[in-house]
């Protein structure tokens, strides 16, 4: 069946921008597929003008990729548990997001995706940067790749959530709970996509704490050469948001990163987030 969708790419290493449907109308069968394809296929991928897509319709577009997720640290929107509010008033410092992660990777089941509706957009900044970790993982060379093949994280909410992390200080109009007590997980640092087979890097710098069996301090040193090189610009893309605009990411293989830099503006966007299965 011909394509009813235009699927225009922003960048080298993932994104692509899709017009030609409406998000909050009953997808057909075909349509979801071509989505979902374009989804495996860029990573992130980018709708504009959605202005009918309410609280529900977001919810029900974001439930035909699975169940969602009710974040257990920050309190959801009022009659929705399931989407989270990210308000930044013109008063506030700090930036809910900013910092690069991948979306609860702290959980023993991470999320699959998140679903980012741009409710309010500063006239200026406030764009968000994404890093393809399939590609970071494949411009590494044979035996950093063989090390790294062999290698467990832990991952917490813990510092990210606790009273100091940025996250439970960038309350915004979010109520955060903090996460002293948060659980440790444990995730292979390459992860094979459950759907695409495909490697990729899965550490976080927001919830990585250290690798199975080595300290903090051991692990720092890899970790920090891993942080970098996994947000290289040759991995990445940035989208410029507009009112009604949303974003679609692949947690399993994607790091965000939302930029602070519009002082003295309000920015108000949505998020649903899609639960994902336990990365092997
Ligand atoms: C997030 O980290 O989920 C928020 C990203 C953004 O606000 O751009």
């Amino acid at each position: 069946m011909a394509s009813t969708l235009d699927i225009t790419p922003v960048a080298g290493a993932l994104g692509a921008e899709i017009s030609g449907v409406d998000l909050s109308e009953d997808l057909s069968n075909a349509q979801f597929d071509e989505i979902h394809r374009a989804f495996l296929d860029h990573h992130v991928i980018f709708f504009r003008d959605q202005n009918s897509l309410t609280p529900d319709a977001q919810k029900r577009f974001a439930r035909r990729f699975g169940t969602l997720n009710v974040h257990p640290y920050v309190q959801g929107m009022e009659g929705h548990p399931e989407l989270l509010e990210i308000i930044k008033e013109p008063e506030d410092k700090l930036n809910f997001g900013g910092g690069w992660h991948s979306d609860m990777s702290f959980l023993e089941e991470p999320a699959l995706g998140s679903i980012l509706y741009g409710v309010e957009i500063p006239a200026f900044g406030g764009d968000t940067l994404f890093a393809n970790q399939i590609a970071a993982y494949e411009a590494l060379s044979d035996g950093m790749k063989e090390m790294l093949g062999g290698l467990n994280a832990i991952h917490s909410a813990s510092r990210e959530y606790s009273a100091r992390g940025q996250s439970a200080q960038a309350r915004q109009s979010m109520q955060s709970e903090t996460a002293t007590d948060a659980p440790e997980y444990e995730h292979p640092v390459v992860r094979t996509h459950p759907e695409s087979g495909r490697k990729g890097l899965y550490i976080t710098p927001a919830f990585t704490l250290r690798f199975s069996g080595m300290t903090k301090r051991e692990s720092r040193p890899l970790l920090n050469f891993l942080f970098e090189h996994s947000r290289d610009e040759r991995f990445t893309c940035r989208f410029r948001w507009s009112q009604g605009a949303v974003a679609f990411w692949d947690n399993r293989c994607c790091w965000h990163y939302a930029l602070n830099d519009y002082p003295g503006q309000r920015r108000h966007m949505r998020r649903a987030t899609v639960n994902g299965d336990r990365p092997h």
